[in-house]
């Protein structure tokens, strides 16, 4: 599959039809991957879309259309979520700190709450309280695995110090602090530690992991857990020398998971973002002026770290081509608007640009416009196509 979601001609197209800055979406290619990768998990395997990667009400829209679960992480996404028209399967509500408006919306969506510490719980029972409900509340309780889960691409954070969850090491604290709070029960897991992975052996593995953390709360502690989630972290390339995840592979492999698991009765939830949405978006900025500073050659565009930020978080570009453009080709180095060094975007190797030329940043249907810095330096936000 191409990582740009529009071809060469479409995207000159594009260009003739919409002033840029903007993105645009191929909303077939997010069907297509959902039931793809739908059709070859096991039955057992609850598929989450996680928000954040593209909270695009048309996304969110078809998603649900195709009976998608959903990870949220604040008000705002439970929000965007209804605004969608809902989901008539599960919702997920994560995140390392949580304040009251954001349990009350969790509560009021129905939402499966994933605590991240002690804290949550107390919120939690005081809510619980308020409203007077007698049964205790099932939440899941997301622990931060102690070793043997790595990633490459600094985005979750592997095994290190985290700012997530309950720590392996301190369970049996976490429960014994639990224990006054009879309006909540731990009645499923959450460990996710990695992101952008493309290895499904890699994947499995922090899969098993999550599972030795499962048993180890089933029978060390006596808790039935009706969820494990594995969180997302499904990677896809940004360059040409990356190959795709073997998603086969991985869901071949979680079959065995389940398998070699027969303690756990209950269901797996895998919550892609990246790998759902990234492929259906491209980003195209035209170039308002070019130079060579002292060697190296720069193309300065419209928009920078304010419409994708991503590349300066993670040192991942986004691949990126010039349409309609030939020649011999040079490295650029790609610069923002913005008024501060820290506006690059990564780089190219493209045919001679001049002001007018247009680029188009492949793989940008996630953690793109959502995860830029909008508002600094106040200029106009990106617009969004959906095709
Ligand atoms: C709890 C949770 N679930 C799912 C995701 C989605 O991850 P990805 O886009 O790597 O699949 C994230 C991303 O940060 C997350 O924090």
């Amino acid at each position: 599959m191409s990582m740009y979601a529009f071809s060469e001609r479409e995207a000159l197209e594009l260009l003739e039809r919409h002033q840029t800055p903007f993105f645009a979406y191929r909303l077939e290619r997010a069907r297509e991957r959902f039931i793809e990768l739908r059709s070859l998990l096991p039955p057992r395997v609850e598929l989450a879309y996680a928000v954040k990667a593209n909270p695009g009400l048309p996304l969110l829209k078809l998603f649900s259309s195709l009976g998608s679960s959903f990870d949220c992480a604040s008000a705002g996404e439970l929000k965007a979520l209804q605004e969608a028209g809902g989901c008539s399967s599960l919702i997920l509500f994560a995140g390392p700190g949580k304040s009251e408006a954001d349990l009350q919306a969790a509560l009021a969506a129905g939402a499966r709450i994933q605590v991240d510490g002690i804290e949550d719980v107390e919120r939690l029972d005081r809510l619980l309280a308020e409203e007077g409900r007698d049964e205790p509340l099932a939440v899941n309780l997301r622990v931060h695995p102690a070793s043997g889960i790595e990633e490459g691409s600094r985005i979750i954070g592997g095994s290190g110090p985290s700012a997530f969850g309950v720590d392996e090491e301190n369970i049996a604290r976490f429960l014994l602090e639990l224990a006054p709070f009879t309006r909540v029960r731990i009645a499923g897991l959450q460990v996710f530690a990695s992101s952008n992975e493309r290895n499904a052996d890699s994947l499995l593995s922090n899969h098993r992991k999550a599972l030795d953390i499962g048993r180890q709360l089933t029978e060390a502690f006596g808790l039935a857990l009706e969820y494990i989630d594995l969180g997302g972290g499904l990677g896809i390339p940004y360059a040409d020398t990356e190959a795709p995840l073997n998603v086969q592979a991985l869901a071949e492999g979680l079959a065995v998971v389940l398998e070699a698991n027969p303690w756990f009765n209950g269901r797996l939830v895998l919550e892609p973002g990246r790998w759902l949405a990234g492929p259906c978006g491209v980003y195209l900025s035209k170039v308002l002026r070019t130079k060579n500073s002292r060697g190296s050659d720069f193309a300065i565009l419209e928009g920078g770290i304010n419409h994708l930020l991503r590349p300066l978080l993670t040192g991942q570009p986004f691949p990126c081509a010039a349409p309609g453009l030939r020649g011999a080709r040079r490295d650029y180095i790609l610069a923002g608007p913005l008024c501060t060094s820290l506006d690059r975007i990564g780089l190219a190797h493209a045919p001679q640009l001049k002001a007018g030329d247009a680029l188009m940043f492949g793989q940008a249907g996630a953690y793109g416009r959502t995860e830029a810095m909008s508002d600094f330096l106040s200029h106009p936000r990106p617009a969004e196509y959906w095709l």
